[in-house]
């Protein structure tokens, strides 16, 4: 069986093919961030509108790729949610009529759960069950994972994502839209012991997560900062960079070691865009060798926004009979427990 995956629930357009016998066989993206740069944020009618241009083109380039034919397709998978709804509407309304022309099914995939499903494209995939946290810039989740379909919410934050607080502190610092990578990179240079930030939610039980307050600390440093040194150097920069950074990471870590404790497992998976954080990945390392156990994550093209999760997930559902209608249907907010579960074999 063929699927062909297409993503496009926020600022980029993704187009897979994924083969049953062969794995991905094709994986195009296109990146809307220099369209959205100017504004400091996605502009959703923008989005949506540039998804319309370039949706079907990536198609063909993706059949290309694969030296398949139309015909050589056997199912459409698509992102129904969550997500930008009319961003949302574009891939489903290509992807279900699409499906409709071609004679194929069609299935709705959500998008979260291809994040959480990314690892399993890798060489060496987690074994069911584990922990999985999924760290984008819409959610910040600790998932219980029996199988596909069969999630267990144990926390999530209850204000920005992880991805959201990295961009925001981004902007404060000058960076551009989405600035998470690129804060990143400027906390290689941060000096450690400059300044420490709060690891929020976690001196109480729980698994839920809260890092609004993170951004409001980094603005209320900032501003101390330039009232002692009259501007923002590069320096101070880096080391506000690093600070926030080690916060986020280490509250992710502790939450982490207590959902593993909590389910008994020894495997933990990270998936969403902020799973390509480096920090984030020598720490979670560092805490699964502390427990015995092991952690996976996707490659970095593969932890943020692309067609191949979608494709992969879709196929996976596909093949175990699962149909969308003929209507078009989004779902701009959607839980990932609502999903149905599939047998493994
Ligand atoms: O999963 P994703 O591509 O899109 C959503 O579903 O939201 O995640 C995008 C988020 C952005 O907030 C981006 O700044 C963040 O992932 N991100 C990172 C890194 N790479 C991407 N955050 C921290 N460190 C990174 N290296
Ligand atoms: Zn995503």
């Amino acid at each position: 069986m063929r699927v062909l995956g297409i993503e496009t629930s926020c600022d980029e357009t993704g187009v897979a093919i994924y083969d049953e016998e062969k794995g991905l066989v094709a994986n195009q993206l296109y990146t809307q961030i220099a369209l959205h740069a100017d504004y400091g944020g996605v502009v959703p009618e923008l989005a949506s509108r540039d998804h319309i241009r370039k949706t079907a083109p990536l198609i063909q380039t993706a059949l290309a790729e694969a030296n398949l034919k139309p015909e050589d397709i056997d199912g459409i998978a698509y992102t129904s949610g969550p997500g930008l709804v009319g961003a949302l509407l574009v891939g489903s309304t290509i992807a279900r009529s699409l499906a409709y022309a071609w004679n194929v099914p069609a299935i709705g995939v959500h998008h979260m759960e291809g994040h959480l499903l990314a690892p399993m494209l890798e060489d060496n995939p987690p074994e069911f069950p584990f922990v999985a946290l999924l760290v984008s810039g819409g959610h910040t989740q600790l998932v219980r994972v029996d199988g596909v379909g069969q999630y267990v919410l144990l926390g999530e934050s209850i204000d920005d994502a992880a991805g959201e607080a990295f961009d925001k502190t981004a902007k404060l610092l000058g960076l551009d839209y989405p600035g998470g990578a690129a804060l990143a990179r400027l906390a290689e240079k941060g000096d450690p012991k400059r300044f420490t930030f709060p690891r929020p939610m976690t001196d109480r039980p729980g698994l839920d997560f809260s890092f609004s307050g993170l951004k409001t600390f980094a603005a209320n440093t900032i501003t101390q900062a330039i009232k002692e040194e009259g501007e923002l150097t590069e320096q101070t920069k880096a080391d506000i960079a690093y600070a926030f950074q080690q916060a986020v990471v280490e509250t992710l870590a502790i939450k982490c070691r207590r959902a593993l404790k909590e389910t008994g497992f020894k495997r933990l998976v990270i998936a969403g865009g902020v799973s390509a954080n480096k920090q984030l990945r020598h720490d979670l390392a560092q805490l699964m060798q502390q427990l015995k156990g092991e952690v996976f994550y996707p490659q970095p093209q593969f932890c943020t926004d692309n067609g191949a999760m979608i494709a992969y997930t879709g196929f996976l559902r596909l093949k175990q009979g699962e149909r969308q209608s003929l209507s078009i249907q989004v779902k701009p907010r959607w839980a990932m427990t609502e999903l149905s579960a599939i047998s493994q074999n």
